[in-house]
């Protein structure tokens, strides 16, 4: 088979493990990388709490880099963020000294920072948080490698704008020129992946599956809430930098109230504990204090399986030639 996705990410299936902050690790990140795709170390991999020091986020990081490096020869990726904050040039350093081959990039584009990046000889795959044909050009120009196209469907931070999987993936493609595109938000199988193939995406970037995997370390309460439930049962509202759903449950259901009184966004995000709300909710199985996000694929999926049979499961969708 070819495929352009493989072949600049150095693996056997075009398919990423997306970045999902708390909810990566080692094990996670190494499972996907061995069964041919490429796992991706996101933010506070590996960890159960906050630390407010540099030096440490860096270490705990380079930590976690090398236990994926001990259980998998094969290429990862870590989440980076694309814009000239405190983290960017020791993350970048991290990378180089380390050799992580792969930059998954979400959020805002700074043609420095991608310049930086591929400097480096890393490979860049862009995802913006709000895909636009403007956006894409930009990320064109500043010499990505990959795009991602993020539809409404997706879990996490929602995009701004209400466009779902099925209306952006051509829309980027068509601005994307000669770049590949790599398809997110919804994708969890077979019928799901072949859909954005016929689309014109050449790869799959997928979060919500490889959550309900018997590898990730998301808690077991919210693993078994979340394949018994469908997509219309997760509950949705307004908050920073724009939407997310979760699972219902004590907290979730007083955002959602919040979001249809009126509240602000930042009000909206403060009684979600901020970044800490994911932590609290999907790592400690406690939606008193925390919610949980998923992407509308979760009515496929109604068991927890290996990395191995989720891999076997999207790749069984990926035309054999493309
Ligand atoms: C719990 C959760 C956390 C996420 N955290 C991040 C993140 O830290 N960085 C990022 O770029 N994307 C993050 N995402 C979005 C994913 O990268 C990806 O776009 C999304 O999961 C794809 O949609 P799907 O969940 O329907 O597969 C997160 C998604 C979820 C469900």
């Amino acid at each position: 088979m070819t495929n352009r996705v493989a072949e600049i990410l150095n693996i056997e299936k075009p398919i990423i493990q997306a970045p999902l902050l708390w909810l990566t690790d080692a094990k996670l990140v190494s499972a996907v990388s061995n069964a041919g795709g490429l796992g991706v170390l996101g933010f506070n991999s590996g960890q159960r709490a906050v630390t407010r020091s540099l030096d440490t986020t860096i270490e705990r990081m380079r930590s976690e880099i090398n236990k994926v490096q001990a259980q998998t020869d094969n290429p990862f990726g870590l989440n980076l963020q694309g814009i000239k904050d405190n983290f960017f040039e020791p993350t970048l350093k991290l990378m180089i000294d380390e050799k992580v081959p792969v930059a998954a990039i979400a959020g805002d584009l700074d043609a420095d920072c991608i310049k930086a990046i591929k400097d480096a000889g890393i490979t860049v795959v862009y995802r913006p948080l709000n895909p636009s044909v403007e956006i894409t050009k930009k990320a064109v120009e500043a010499g990505v490698d990959i795009i991602v196209a993020t539809g409404f469907d997706e879990g996490g931070t929602v995009p701004e704008k209400v466009v779902g999987t099925l209306a952006i993936i051509p829309m980027i493609v068509d601005a994307a020129g000669s770049v590949p595109v790599m398809a997110a938000g919804g994708i969890v199988d077979k019928r799901t992946a072949k859909a954005v193939f016929s689309l014109g995406a050449e790869g799959l970037y997928v979060g919500t599956a490889f959550l309900l995997s018997d590898e990730s370390r998301m808690a077991d309460n919210i693993k078994e809430l979340a394949i018994k439930s469908d997509a219309d049962d997760l509950v949705f509202y307004r908050t920073q930098p724009a939407y997310y759903r979760s699972l219902p449950g004590e907290l979730p259901n007083k955002l959602v109230e919040m979001s249809n009184n009126g509240a602000s966004r930042s009000e909206i995000a403060s009684a979600s504990n901020g970044g800490d709300g994911m932590r609290l909710g999907m790592l400690e199985g406690d939606l008193s204090q925390g919610y949980a996000s998923f992407g509308l694929g979760i009515s496929q999926i109604s068991k927890i399986e290996s990395v191995s049979t989720i891999m076997d499961k999207l790749y069984a969708g990926v035309p054999v030639e493309n």
